[in-house]
């Protein structure tokens, strides 16, 4: 029997308290104007101080599961991608998986940013592949609120992130027809490591003397992070237009037959650019960061989740997603719904 990988359920979760460009104008040097015309981002949800990565990982885990039709019990794998973890270790995946009540399961973490939901997809479409897994649970959660500079100081950071989570139940399915089944079809991975300091968080680290953090570098703010913005968006428009070419070129699809274009929300003028660069009509592509601003691993999911309900992403629709993120990553996958 041939094996295909099914996106089966999908759910969302962001935290009720909403922040606006106008509320962040009394905490930072900032404006609506400023924020909205270079990035396009209206408001952001951020957590209340009891709040974690992994209560919001819950929620959007929950719905995702009961969207499937799946028993919980049925999880036999769950990946985990962020990079505002609840602890240092282990893996939220692990408080997790301890909150859903699953033990004895595999669990994994991984560390791709902005790209990192992507990243998931491609790992879970593998292990469903090779006929190890059956049922994997992929989050992408941030809780960004938390560790930004909220002063004058890191206004050019701050208005960026929004907290949240999205998740996907990925399934094995018989192949039946593959040009017309729901299934992933293709995903390719990039990374450049040379560019990892243009958008980082220094500290706490082992690469920083003796200590991993110190007094000194809270007054640095090195636990804060730190980006080229400029390099971030040369680099993200041409690796994203990129590797979506990429997915199309080697899953022999052209650019015109797909439906639908996820891509992740760092700033509404950068998927305007790849959009423009790739003659792509604006209205194929599914943007959410007016509502979120940039929450990186589960901007992608939640966009998912928001399309579904909105109506846009309808069953049998070819999709097309890319992603890029601090690494530099950056990623696509082709997939029907
Ligand atoms: N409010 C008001 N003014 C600000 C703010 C702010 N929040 N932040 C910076 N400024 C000021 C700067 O101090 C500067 O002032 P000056 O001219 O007096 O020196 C001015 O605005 C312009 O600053 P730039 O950094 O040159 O602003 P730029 O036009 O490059 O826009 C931005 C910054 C939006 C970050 C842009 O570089 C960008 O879109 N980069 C892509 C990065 C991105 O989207 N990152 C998201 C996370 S990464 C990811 O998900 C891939």
């Amino acid at each position: 029997m041939k094996i295909r990988s099914e996106i089966i359920g999908v759910g969302s979760h962001v935290p009720a308290n909403i922040f606006t460009n106008f509320d962040l104008e009394k905490m930072m040097d900032t404006t609506d104007e400023w924020i909205q015309q270079r990035t396009g981002i209206v408001q952001r949800h951020w957590v209340d101080e009891a709040t974690s990565t992994s209560d919001l990982a819950y929620e959007a885990s929950l719905k995702a599961i009961a969207n499937s039709g799946l028993l919980k019990t049925d999880i036999d794998m769950i990946i985990f991608a962020t990079l505002s973890p609840d602890h240092e270790f282990p893996g939220t995946g692990c408080f997790l998986q301890a909150k859903l009540g699953i033990p004895e399961i595999a669990v994994l973490d991984i560390r791709q940013q902005c790209t990192g939901f992507l990243y998931a997809l491609s790992i879970a479409d593998k292990f469903i592949l090779s006929g190890s897994h059956k049922n994997i649970l992929i989050v992408g959660a941030e809780v960004h609120s938390k560790g930004l500079d909220k002063t004058p100081n890191g206004r050019n950071v701050a208005v960026l992130f929004g907290d949240g989570a999205g998740a996907v139940i990925v399934s094995a399915r018989e192949m039946l027809n593959p040009s017309s089944d729901s299934r992933i079809i293709s995903t390719h991975l990039f990374s450049d490591g040379s560019f990892a300091k243009e958008l980082w968080l220094p500290a706490p680290g082992t690469a920083l003397g003796a200590d991993r953090i110190n007094n000194k570098m809270l007054e640095q703010g090195l636990q804060y992070p730190q980006m080229n913005g400029k390099s971030v968006f040369v680099h993200a428009t041409k690796r994203m237009a990129e590797c979506l070419m990429t997915a199309c070129k080697e899953s022999k699809v052209d650019l015109n037959e797909i439906d639908l274009f996820l891509f992740h929300q760092a700033n509404l003028r950068i998927n305007s650019k790849v959009a423009e660069f790739l003659s792509i009509s604006e209205d194929k592509v599914f943007n959410t960061i007016q509502n979120y601003g940039n929450t990186t691993a589960a901007t992608i999911p939640i966009g998912m989740d928001d399309a579904i309900k909105a109506g846009v992403l309808k069953k049998g629709m070819l999709v097309a997603s890319a992603a890029f993120g601090s690494g530099f990553t950056w990623a696509s996958a082709l997939w029907r719904f």
